[in-house]
């Protein structure tokens, strides 16, 4: 495998940290591209269970370097903490890098992401509140503080000084906030810079080496197509691209090195916040759903809502991001169900649509049609064979290749990591 990229299907949360500690076997190096720790990527493996926010997934595998790249904004508090908890259970950090050019996310951040979240009242995004959309803002807005200038103590303070007058103006004077100290956050931060230091690199000429050499490199997605700030369901999106496109961009990679694609979905569809979600079940269907894949979010532990495969979405991720591959995961959430239902398309006053529309209001008044095929009785978490997989669960497999023109290269029927079905090898 020259350079792969794997992304979000769906709304996030789609089982991205599995897939890449199952691929990052082959890999030399995994660099994340997107997002903050706004993303929460579950893992299991022999060292035990990790929600990872902002570490790759490929950290299990000691022989891949492990990047966090320009593209994702950095909380270090997080990432200290993170660093700390993997050091504390056997997880060796030493291949660990951050880019110098990642941004920070500042107290500030934090603190905005709620203030804001709370003056929308009803309208209120459903955001993590973990300052990543402020974040971005200010990177775009060219008042961001990037992780390279923590290092240097004189060049940080003359930039937090004149981004917090700005920042101190706009809590005091438009939401009543307290002003933040300068002081305090000066310490903090640097303080946060003597102990990231070793892992903050020029990271662009490694990968590029890297490269150079031929070797195997993942770039690592966070959250899911749908919540893409251009083709999700706008405002109801995060604030960095989670598609394809940005694994270049965040990776600093250029795209006629790209190989290939991999999109990870569900077998079901899930959502945490707030926005249209046409095939949501809100009934008992939804929440055996939940309850028997645990549904909770990994970074908030908020419920996610539960609902059917959606194809019309999944078609639109599947051209948006170019997909090569599909990686279905949480399969087995459906053994024992009597039958499955896919949305084919949707149902728009008289007319019916069969593309994802691009007009939020449209969307919130879009009603599924649904399909239903027959479901299989036995528990299929231990096969690891497509042939071996009940007919009905082949079936359901081949219609949502054919729904998404697309192939399913991996199925996940398991949390753990040989709870694998390698239909093709989709890193050659
Ligand atoms: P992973 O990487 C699911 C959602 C939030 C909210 C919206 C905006 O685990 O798939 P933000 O804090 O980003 O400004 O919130 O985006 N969201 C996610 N949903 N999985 C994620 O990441 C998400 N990251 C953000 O719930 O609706
Ligand atoms: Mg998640």
């Amino acid at each position: 495998m020259p350079v792969y990229v794997l992304v979000g299907g769906q709304w996030g949360d789609e089982g991205k940290g599995k897939v890449i500690d199952s691929l990052a076997e082959r890999a030399r190096m995994v660099i994340r591209f997107s997002g903050g720790d706004n993303a929460g990527h579950t893992t299991i493996n022999p060292y035990g269970e990790f929600r990872l926010h902002l570490v790759p997934s490929g950290i299990f595998h000691p022989h891949v370097t492990c990047i966090i790249g320009n593209g994702v904004v950095v909380n270090p508090a997080v990432l200290l903490r993170e660093t700390q908890e993997l050091q504390d259970r056997g997880v060796d950090v030493s291949h660990l890098l951050i880019s110098e050019r990642a941004h920070l996310i500042m107290p500030y951040h934090i603190i905005l992401d709620g203030l804001e979240e709370e003056k929308r009242g009803k309208g209120a995004l459903g955001t993590t509140r973990r300052g990543v959309g402020p974040a971005f803002s200010d990177k775009v807005a060219r008042m961001g503080i990037r992780v390279g200038d923590l290092l240097n103590r004189d060049t940080f303070l003359s930039q937090l000084s004149s981004i917090l007058e700005f920042k101190n103006d706009l809590l005091t004077k438009l939401f009543g906030h307290p002003a933040l100290s300068l002081e305090n956050i000066f310490d903090e931060y640097s303080h946060y810079g003597e102990q990231l230091a070793p892992f903050v690199r020029e990271t662009d000429s490694l990968i590029h080496e890297s490269l150079a050499r031929g070797e195997p490199i993942l770039l690592e997605g966070a959250q899911g197509a749908l919540l893409d700030p251009d083709f999700g369901t706008y405002p109801y999106v995060t604030s960095s691209s989670p598609l394809a496109g940005q694994a270049c961009l965040g990776a600093g990679i250029g795209p006629t090195q790209i190989a290939g694609v991999i999109g990870v979905f569900k077998a079901y569809i899930t959502r945490v916040g707030s926005g249209p979600m046409p095939t949501e079940l809100k009934d008992e269907v939804g929440q055996l759903i939940r309850e028997k894949a645990r549904e909770y979010g990994a970074t908030t532990g908020r419920p996610r809502r539960c609902g059917w495969f959606d194809a019309v979405a999944g078609r639109f991720s599947v051209r948006v991001n170019g997909l090569s591959d599909i990686a279905l995961t949480h399969l087995d959430i459906f053994d024992g169900f009597p039958s499955i239902k896919i949305c084919t398309a949707y149902r728009f006053g008289d007319r019916v649509l069969d593309c994802f529309p691009g007009n939020t209001s449209v969307l919130e008044r879009c009603q599924p049609i649904y399909e239903e095929l027959p479901g299989w009785q036995e528990s299929i978490s231990g096969i690891q064979d497509f042939d071996r997989l009940p007919v009905p669960a082949r079936d359901y497999v081949k219609r949502i290749e054919e729904l998404l023109s697309c192939r399913v290269g991996f199925i996940s029927v398991g949390s753990t990591r040989d709870q694998v079905i390698q239909v093709k090898t989709i890193t050659p």
